[in-house]
C-alpha cells in the first residue's frame, strides 16, 4: 500500500503550529492523539524543494519497512506542498537526552545505536544527525528509536540541513558514507559518558582530553579527530572503551 497524503487547510496547519507539545530546530511536534504525533516543518527553516525531498525520503523509508524509526503514517500537504507527516508516539520513549542512565546502561545502548547505523547504512540510509534529543529509549522495553529520520540522506535523496559538526567532518572527509556515522557517533559517546555538550568534547579533543578513557587504538581514533582529513578510518570509540 502506498503511504496516505491527506490535504490539510492553511487553518489546520496554524493550530498545529501553535499548539505544539514540542519544538526541534526544523519542526513543530503536534500530539494528535495518545498514539500518534505530526511533525510540521518550519516554514522559515525549511523551502518547498526541501519538504519535497523530506516527501521522497518518507515514502522511502515507508517502502523499506525501515525499522528503529516510528511508523510512519501518512503526509500531509497544503496547496500540494507536503508540510509535514504523522507517526507513531510511545509514551513510554524518552529522549535520551533526559533518560536516566547509569554508566552500563549508557555502553549498553550506544553499542545498539552502533548496530542500527550499520543496519541503516545496509538500507542505504545515512543518518548525520546522532545526539541526544534525536534517539528515544524506550521505558519499558529498553528499545532505541531514532525520531527525526527525514534529515538523513536516502539512497540518492540528500540531507536537507547539515548539522554543524557533521558539516565540519564531510570538510575534513570530503566523502558521505558511513564515516560520517562513526564521526558522530563517536562525538555523541564523549557527550553521554562525560555528560558534557558536542561543542565542549570538541574543545576537549583539541585539547588532547579523555585519553585515559580508551584503549590504544581508541587514542588513534581520537587523534583522527582532532584534525579530520580523507584517512579518517572511521572506527567507533564504543568498540575501545577502557
Ligand atoms: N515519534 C516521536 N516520539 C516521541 N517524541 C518525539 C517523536 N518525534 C519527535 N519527538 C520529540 O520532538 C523533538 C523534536 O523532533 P525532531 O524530529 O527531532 O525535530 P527536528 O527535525 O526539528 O529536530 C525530539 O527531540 C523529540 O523529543
Ligand atoms: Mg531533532
Amino acid at each position: 500500500m502506498a503511504l496516505k497524503n491527506i490535504k490539510i487547510t492553511a487553518e489546520q496547519k496554524a493550530y498545529y503550529e501553535n499548539h505544539y507539545i514540542d519544538l526541534g530546530m526544523e519542526s513543530h511536534i503536534y500530539r494528535n492523539s495518545p498514539n500518534t504525533i505530526i511533525k510540521i516543518w518550519k516554514d522559515e527553516v525549511i523551502t518547498n524543494s526541501q519538504k519535497e525531498n523530506k516527501k521522497n525520503k518518507l515514502v522511502k523509508m515507508y517502502e523499506k519497512r525501515l525499522k528503529h524509526i516510528p511508523t510512519i503514517i501518512c503526509t500531509y500537504s497544503l496547496y500540494d506542498v507536503c508540510v509535514g507527516y504523522e507517526m507513531s508516539y510511545d509514551e513510554d520513549d524518552i529522549p535520551m537526552l533526559i533518560a536516566p542512565l547509569d554508566r552500563s546502561s549508557k555502553l549498553n545502548a550506544l553499542k545498539e545505536i552502533k548496530s542500527i547505523l550499520q543496519y541503516f547504512i545496509d538500507e542505504g540510509v545515512i543518518y548525520p544527525d546522532i545526539k541526544n534529543d534525536n534517539i528515544l529509549i524506550n521505558n519499558r522495553t529498553g528499545n532505541l528509536t531514532f525520531c527525526d529520520m527525514d534529515n538523513s540522506k536516502i539512497d540518492n535523496l540528500p540531507i536537507d540541513v547539515y548539522p554543524h559538526y557533521a558539516a565540519r567532518f564531510f570538510k575534513g572527509y570530503g566523502q558521505e558514507n558511513s564515516s560520517l556515522h562513526s564521526y558522530m557517533l563517536n562525538l555523541y559517546t564523549l557527550t553521554e559518558l562525560t555528560d558534557t555538550w558536542q561543542e565542549e568534547v570538541i574543545e576537549g579533543i583539541s585539547q588532547g582530553e579523555y585519553q585515559d578513557m580508551f584503549t590504544e587504538r581508541g587514542k588513534v581514533i581520537l587523534k583522527q579527530m582532532k584534525q579530520v582529513t580523507p584517512k579518517y578510518t572511521g572506527e567507533y570509540l564504543i568498540d575501545y572503551i577502557k
